[in-house]
């Protein structure tokens, strides 16, 4: 079976609603395809001076943003609420008060209303991020099964997807982190080395300017789950684990000597909030032992990334790989993983920047094949902070 829900598509308008972590987002999607509005109220910079998402600040912020973000949705889109067809919201994972913002709002429009409401797990959204825009642009249908890498602050999971007699889609985890996730990773290096918030579009820009053979990262091969955790011993499962590089940066940090240099450089940005990530001022701020070692952490995150993530497609026989997740914007990421895939002779899709990192229009794309199946969520719908896929 193809991924290509053409065949089936009426005019089902579906607004999705996204409040998992920090970002406030509202998508009106047309058949899972097809988005007329996309609109996303991010908190970056609220959060930013926390070095983190400070969970009461963000579900006080979704509460100021979700009506005037839904509004901006549905004007964007040019529809009226009696268009819809179908209310989407995330159920989780995320922040439990951050989630029950878009859930309560869901709720009650899809009560006052009279329209269906769909819970969607948040990684699946990822995931279908991608395949509307592979089905946007035109581009060739991905065979099934996929692998889907969903890598981000949150996140870093592989799972085994496929859709189903009926046209439901069923997902497998094969790989998830048994720690950090790489953009946690990409986070706390970047906080270590005195670089700003979030870390990864920091060291993505740094990483140009080092050499990424300078420092040897390893990572320890993890057991897999069925040895640690009593489940089938001949399970084969590619589990990811980002804590010990973090911690092997900061004892070289310590041994070189250099963090005095980091302190300077903490310094000396937080007097500039406006030199970004790609500025020469902040590339300035760095030795070539840091640029060195920024390139050789990112060069180490990606490879690992890149090595679990093909052997889990050639173990199951995958015919194409999904990136997704704000991590997908990476660019050593994108440039290496193409030239794997076009090596190996497999498709593969990553989203553009604006639907890599947390949005509706995801939402609302990933609830259209359960509205044509009819998986609609019960009035009961809450939160769930910890709620898996597959
Ligand atoms: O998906 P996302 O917006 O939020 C969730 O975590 O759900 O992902 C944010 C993460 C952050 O950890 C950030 O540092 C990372 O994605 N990120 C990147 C890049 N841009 C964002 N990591 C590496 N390279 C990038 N260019
Ligand atoms: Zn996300």
């Amino acid at each position: 079976m193809r991924v290509n829900e053409r065949d089936v598509k009426q005019t089902g308008l579906i607004l999705g609603i996204e409040s998992s972590c920090d970002e406030t987002a509202a998508a009106v999607v047309r058949a899972g395809g097809d988005a007329l509005s996309n609109i996303v109220a991010s908190q970056m910079n609220l959060h930013a001076n926390y070095g983190g998402v400070v969970p009461e600040l963000a579900s006080r912020e979704h509460l100021r943003n979700v009506v005037p973000v839904v509004r901006a949705a549905m004007k964007q889109a040019q529809v009226s609420f009696d268009d819809l067809d179908a209310i989407a919201v995330t159920e989780g994972p995320g922040l439990a008060g951050a989630l029950l913002v878009g859930i309560t709002y869901a709720k009650a429009l899809s009560f006052g209303l009279g329209k269906p409401l769909i819970g969607v797990n948040h990684l699946e959204g990822h995931i279908h991020a991608v395949l509307m825009e592979a089905r946007q642009s035109g581009a060739a249908s991905m065979e099934l099964p996929l692998l889907a890498l969903v890598v981000s602050g949150g996140h870093t999971h592989l799972y085994l997807a496929n859709v189903g007699e009926e046209g439901a889609w069923s997902y497998r985890n094969v790989g998830r982190t048994v720690d950090d996730a790489a953009g946690e990773a990409y986070d706390k290096v970047a906080k270590l080395l005195g670089l700003g918030y979030p870390g990864g579009p920091w060291i993505d820009s740094l990483a140009k300017k080092g050499n990424p053979d300078a420092v040897a990262f390893r990572f320890s091969r993890i057991k897999p789950r069925g040895h640690r955790e009593g489940g089938p011993a001949d399970e084969v499962r590619f589990d990811f684990s980002f804590s010990g590089i973090k911690t092997a940066v900061l004892r070289y940090i310590e041994t070189h000597g250099m963090r005095e240099h980091v302190e300077a450089r903490r310094r000396e940005l937080a007097q500039h909030p406006e030199w970004g990530p790609r500025s020469e001022e902040a590339a300035l701020l760095c030795d070539s032992e840091t640029l060195n070692l920024i390139a050789s952490f990112q060069h180490a995150v990606v490879g690992n990334l890149l090595r679990q993530t093909f052997a889990a497609a050639e173990t199951f026989g995958a015919r194409g790989i999904v990136v997704s997740g704000g991590v997908a914007a990476n660019s050593e990421l994108r440039r290496r993983f193409q030239a794997e895939a076009d090596r190996r002779g497999l498709p593969i899709a990553f989203p553009s920047v604006a639907l890599s990192t947390d949005n509706a229009a995801m939402i609302a794309a990933a609830a259209w094949p359960k509205f044509v199946t009819g998986k609609f969520a019960p009035d009961t719908l809450g939160a769930t902070p910890q709620l898996r896929l597959g």
